[in-house]
């Protein structure tokens, strides 16, 4: 296993928008295992394929409190969302240090392969909702913080730009 990258905004390989995957084979099932190494040595709580610069639409997460319940989605396609929505305090590992509130779905239902290859239904609220609503937008280029306004999102670029020329988070492209 392997620790990958995680690129962060305002790069502009974040909005790339993800192929589906072709194949559930050993390239994918090695692909997995970096990103959940690298999500757990990172303390996330979900990773999209975007955020380590493949851009194939694959999703891991992890919600629970032990972190021993890993989640692989790969190719998620939304079957339904519930048309009540909530603000929900958000951060992303390509946003360090950023946290604010985004409009996201209650209720979600989702199709999707697992590490497998073996199609999956899930039904998903809570945290697990907006946890997957996060990521999948992030595989179509989109990043939470576009979800805010112009001013705050330019401050946030500003603060994160600095952060990259002083070294302390990864390079922009
Ligand atoms: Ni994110």
């Amino acid at each position: 296993m392997a620790l990958l990258t995680i690129i962060c905004y305002p790069d502009i390989r974040l909005h790339t928008v993800a192929k589906p995957v072709a194949a559930v084979d050993e390239r994918i099932d090695t692909l997995v295992a970096d990103m959940l190494e690298t999500m757990y040595e990172a303390n996330g709580v979900g990773l999209a394929a975007t955020q380590v610069d493949v851009h194939e639409r694959l999703i891991v997460m992890d919600i629970s409190e032990g972190r021993d319940d890993p989640l692989v989605l790969i190719n998620p396609k939304m079957l339904w969302n519930s048309s009540e929505t909530h603000l929900n305090e958000e951060g992303c590992l390509s946003v360090p240090g950023i946290y604010d509130s985004v409009q996201r779905h209650d209720a979600i239902k989702i199709e999707a392969l697992d590490r497998s290859g073996n199609s999956r239904l899930i039904e998903a609220e809570g945290l697990l909702s907006v946890c997957i609503q996060h990521e999948m937008d992030h595989l179509l280029g989109k990043v939470f913080v576009e979800y805010l306004s112009p001013l705050k999102r330019n401050r946030i670029k500003t603060k994160l730009q600095k952060a990259q020329r002083e070294g302390r988070v990864a390079k922009l492209v």
